[in-house]
C-alpha cells in the first residue's frame, strides 16, 4: 500500500475532473460510428498534445497509440485500452450533452472509456518522474463491429514497440452502483459467432403439403434440435449458448414458403469447443434438412473470441483497487456471455478487463448499455482515471 501515491493521484484527479467532464460531454455530443471516428481520433491527439505528449502514432486508419515514459522506459511497458466507437441509436436523453449526430449515440460508454484513458493520461504525465517504465495508451476504433477494430491495431503492431507486458481496460457497467468496481478472475466474457442459414424447400398450396416441401417444418426442426449441442453435447461446466432472434417465413396463412432464413448468435467460452460446435451445427441442420427432403445453407460467421482474464494481473489489480478504492468497493464478478474485442489482446498478451459502476437509482440513472436512455453518474469518470492511473503505476512498480 502507497498511501501517499493514492494520495497525490486522487488530488490530480480532483483537479483535472473539470477537464474529463468537458472532454466526455464532447464526445457524446459528437458521437461517431465504428471505423468511421476521424473527428473523434483528432481530438483525442489534440487532448494528448496538450498534456504535454509527444509519442502518438496512428493506427488501423482511426486508432491512436501514446506512449509515456517514466524512469527507466525499457524496463517494462504496460497498455492501458480505450474504444472511441459509437452506435446506431437514437439517444433519447434530454441533456445538455446530447447526441448532435442523428441516429448515433455512445449508447456503450465508449466516450466514458475515453475520457478516463485521458484522465489518466493527465495524471501518470504528472507523476512520470515517479515509476520506472513505460505506459501505452492504445485508443482504439470500432469495438461495436466485425472484425472489431483490436484485431486490427494488433495486425498493425500496437503491442510491439515497445512491446506490452500486460494490458488493462475499462467498461461501463450501469448494473454496479457508481464508486464501485468489479472484477472476475480467468474466464470472463464469450466468444461470439453470428449465424445466417437458409432452409430450402419448395413452396406451395397450404392445404396440400404432400406436394411441397415445407422448409417451416424444416426449420423448426432444426431449432430444436441445435439445441441439443449446448445441452446434451456441451460438457456441462463449459458455458455455451445458442439462440436465434430472427426466423423469417414469409409465406402466408395458406401460402407454404419456398424459404425459411434465420439468424442467430452461439457463444461460449472454450476455443476447442466453439470450433466443434460449429461443425456440429451445420452437420446436424443439413442433415435434417436432407432428411426431410429439403437444403440447408448453414454459413458461421465468425466473430470475438473469448476474454481470458490473466489470473496473476486480476489478482494484483483487484488487490490495488482495493487499496484505492476500499475493500467495500470493489466486487467480484460472474461470467458474462457477452463478447468484446478487448478479448483479442487477451488471446495474446496477460490481461485484464474490469468493469466500472456508474449506475445511480435515486438520479435514475439504470438504463442498460445498448439503449437509447443509457447514460452514467459521472461521478465515475474521477474514480475511472485515477484508479487506470494507479494500477498501471502499480503494476509497473511492483513486478
Ligand atoms: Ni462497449
Amino acid at each position: 500500500m502507497n498511501s501517499n501515491l493514492i494520495d497525490s493521484i486522487k488530488n490530480l484527479s480532483k483537479i483535472n475532473n473539470k477537464n474529463i467532464v468537458d472532454i466526455r460531454h464532447h464526445l457524446h455530443a459528437n458521437p461517431e460510428l465504428s471505423f468511421q471516428e476521424f473527428e473523434t481520433s483528432k481530438y483525442v491527439k489534440i487532448a494528448l498534445e496538450n498534456i504535454g505528449i509527444s509519442k502518438i502514432e496512428h493506427k488501423a486508419n482511426t486508432g491512436l497509440v501514446a506512449l509515456i515514459e517514466g524512469k527507466n522506459p525499457s524496463v517494462k511497458t504496460i497498455a492501458l485500452r480505450a474504444d472511441m466507437d459509437a452506435l446506431p441509436i437514437k439517444e433519447l436523453n434530454n441533456v445538455a450533452y446530447k447526441s448532435k449526430n442523428e441516429g448515433v449515440m455512445h449508447a456503450c460508454g465508449h466516450d466514458v472509456h475515453t475520457s478516463c484513458l485521458l484522465g489518466a493520461a493527465q495524471i501518470l504525465f504528472s507523476l512520470r518522474n515517479e515509476f520506472e517504465g513505460t505506459i501505452k495508451f492504445i485508443f482504439q476504433p470500432g469495438e461495436e463491429k466485425l472484425p472489431g477494430g483490436a484485431s486490427m491495431m494488433i495486425n498493425e503492431g500496437v503491442l510491439k514497440n515497445p512491446d506490452a507486458n500486460a494490458i488493462i481496460g475499462q467498461h461501463v457497467m450501469p448494473l454496479i452502483p457508481v464508486g464501485k468496481v468489479g472484477f472476475k478472475s480467468g474466464l470472463y466474457m464469450a466468444s461470439t459467432d453470428e449465424l445466417y442459414v437458409k432452409v430450402i424447400g419448395k413452396g406451395g398450396h397450404g392445404a396440400m403439403p404432400q406436394l411441397n416441401i415445407d422448409p417451416v417444418v424444416i426449420a423448426a426442426q432444426i431449432i430444436i434440435s441445435l439445441q441439443q449441442i449446448v445441452s446434451r453435447m456441451s460438457s456441462p461446466i463449459i458455458p455455451s449458448v445458442l439462440s436465434f432472434g430472427k426466423v423469417i417465413a414469409n409465406g402466408a396463412t395458406n401460402v407454404i414458403p419456398n424459404e425459411v432464413i434465420m439468424e442467430g448468435t452461439f457463444r461460449t467460452l472454450d476455443e476447442k469447443w466453439r470450433l466443434e460446435a460449429h461443425d456440429k451445427m451445420v452437420k446436424m441442420a443439413t442433415m435434417i434438412a436432407e432428411s426431410m427432403g429439403g437444403k440447408c445453407e448453414f454459413e458461421v460467421r465468425k466473430g470475438y473470441p473469448f476474454l481470458h482474464n490473466d489470473e496473476t494481473l486480476t489478482a494484483k489489480a483487484k488487490q490495488h483497487a482495493i487499496e484505492f478504492l476500499g475493500p467495500e468497493n470493489v466486487i467480484d464478478l460472474d461470467i458474462w456471455m457477452a463478447a468484446e474485442d478487448f478479448a483479442y489482446y487477451s488471446q495474446i498478451i496477460p490481461a485484464c478487463f474490469y468493469r466500472l459502476g456508474t449506475r445511480n437509482e435515486e438520479k435514475g440513472i439504470v438504463s442498460s448499455v445498448h439503449t437509447p436512455t443509457f447514460d452514467i453518474d459521472e461521478n465515475a469518470l474521477e474514480i475511472g482515471s485515477g484508479l487506470m492511473a494507479y494500477l498501471a503505476i502499480r503494476e509497473l512498480a511492483y513486478n
